[in-house]
């Protein structure tokens, strides 16, 4: 099965043609970009926005430092000329961003995007999924690390409702917002115990759960090599209960490894970026809401699209700069973890490139 299609035909091509993509020095291309719209959450999750530093008095972004909606347009539209394929909105939560639904819209115009997807925690999505689906959204990926209330709150840091998110996942269904998958980061000895159900609830549903494995990512999780359960240990824990089978990828350098359930009650992903690293085909892009390029999850720096963006630069000049950002790229964070690990260089945080 393949989710990757053509949302805008042929016809004339709106915006510049499209350009031979550049490589980076690891010859990986430029295919996926993922656009944060906000940096602020209706949650704070510990690993992400702890509530201690992320209190009422924490200044976010002012509306005007982040890019307007016309501004992601155009340059989203300098990415896919030079080879983006997939689009993916993030937060923070996306859906605290006002119309988010016209962004959307614009974005399906862009000639050549064949994917674009929505990361949510999910708690607005009910109130958005028709309006959303209706401007050309094709699906959303719903991040709920667990059922149980009490492990939820711990996860969320007491904000959103497990009856929320799954309501969204509901009116996702409803308008068609498909395949929904669901993101669950995995904590040793926080959530891990609640993985089987998880499973359970989703199985034969059509929603793919795809089991995160707890990053560094950021500098505020106190990361701790031991809270991280392998990709390994989990597929073990179901497979024992549900047995699976490997599935093909998708698309190259997917993320997720894929299996399905042997007795056809859907599949289920694994996401090893700890045990297993896949930055070899890692072709993803991050533009943070101030408009920051990022080439790297982990990445300690980034260029100021804004700056130039405002400065008055043309589309070529854009286009240029981020082939030549994108050339430059040798990021490996996840392949040499131990060796980086122990640099003191401040990473981005999670909340302003989504994941
Ligand atoms: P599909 O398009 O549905 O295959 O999903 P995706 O590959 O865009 O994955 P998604 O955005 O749902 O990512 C799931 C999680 O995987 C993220 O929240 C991250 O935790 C992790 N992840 C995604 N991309 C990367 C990456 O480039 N590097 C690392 N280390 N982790 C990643
Ligand atoms: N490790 C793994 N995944 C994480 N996410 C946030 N922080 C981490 C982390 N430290 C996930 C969220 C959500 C997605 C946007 O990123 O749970 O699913
Ligand atoms: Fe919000 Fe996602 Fe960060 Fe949780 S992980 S605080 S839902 S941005
Ligand atoms: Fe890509 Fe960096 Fe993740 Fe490796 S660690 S897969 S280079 S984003």
């Amino acid at each position: 099965m393949t989710h990757e299609f053509p949302l805008a035909g042929p016809g004339p091509a709106a915006g510049p043609a499209r350009l031979r993509g550049p490589r980076d020095l690891l010859n990986r291309p430029l295919h996926d970009l993922r656009i944060s719209v906000m940096d602020r959450c209706n949650f704070r999750c510990p690993y992400c926005m702890p509530k201690s530093e992320y209190h009422e008095n924490y200044r976010f972004l002012r509306s005007d430092e982040r890019l307007s909606f016309a501004e992601i347009v155009r340059l989203a539209r300098q990415f896919v000329a030079l080879g983006v394929v997939k689009l993916r909105l993030t937060g923070g939560e996306p859906l605290l961003r006002s119309n988010l639904a016209e962004l959307v819209g614009d974005l399906t115009t862009l000639p050549g995007v064949r994917d674009l997807a929505l990361t949510t925690n999910g708690v607005l999505l009910a109130r958005h999924a028709e309006e959303l689906a209706a401007n050309g959204l094709r699906r959303v990926t719903v991040s709920l690390d667990s059922l149980d209330p009490d492990v939820f709150a711990r996860m969320s840091g007491g904000l959103g409702s497990v009856e929320s998110v799954l309501e969204g996942i509901e009116a996702a269904r409803l308008a068609g917002l498909a395949p929904i998958k669901v993101n669950a980061v995995v904590q040793a000895g926080v959530n891990d115990h609640t993985v089987l159900p998880l499973i359970e609830r989703f199985r034969g549903t059509g929603v793919i759960v795809r089991l995160i494995e707890y990053m560094d990512v950021g500098n505020r999780n106190a990361w701790d090599p031991r809270s991280v359960v392998t990709a390994q240990t989990l597929r073990d824990t179901i497979h024992a209960r549900w047995p699976l089978s490997p599935v093909d990828q998708n698309y190259p350098g997917e993320v997720a490894a894929r299996y399905r359930f042997d007795d056809g009650a859907g599949e289920v992903g694994f996401i090893s970026s700890v045990s297993q690293p896949f930055c070899g085909s890692c072709s993803r892009a991050r533009l943070s809401s101030n408009g920051t390029l990022y080439t790297c999850l982990f990445a300690t720096d980034g260029l100021d699209l804004r700056a130039a963006l405002r400065g008055g630069a043309d589309d070529d000049a854009l286009r240029q700069m981020i082939a030549e950002r994108w050339r430059l790229r040798s990021d490996r964070y996840s392949e040499d973890r131990d060796a980086l690990r122990k640099t003191a260089q401040r990473k981005v945080e999670m909340y302003h490139i989504g994941g």
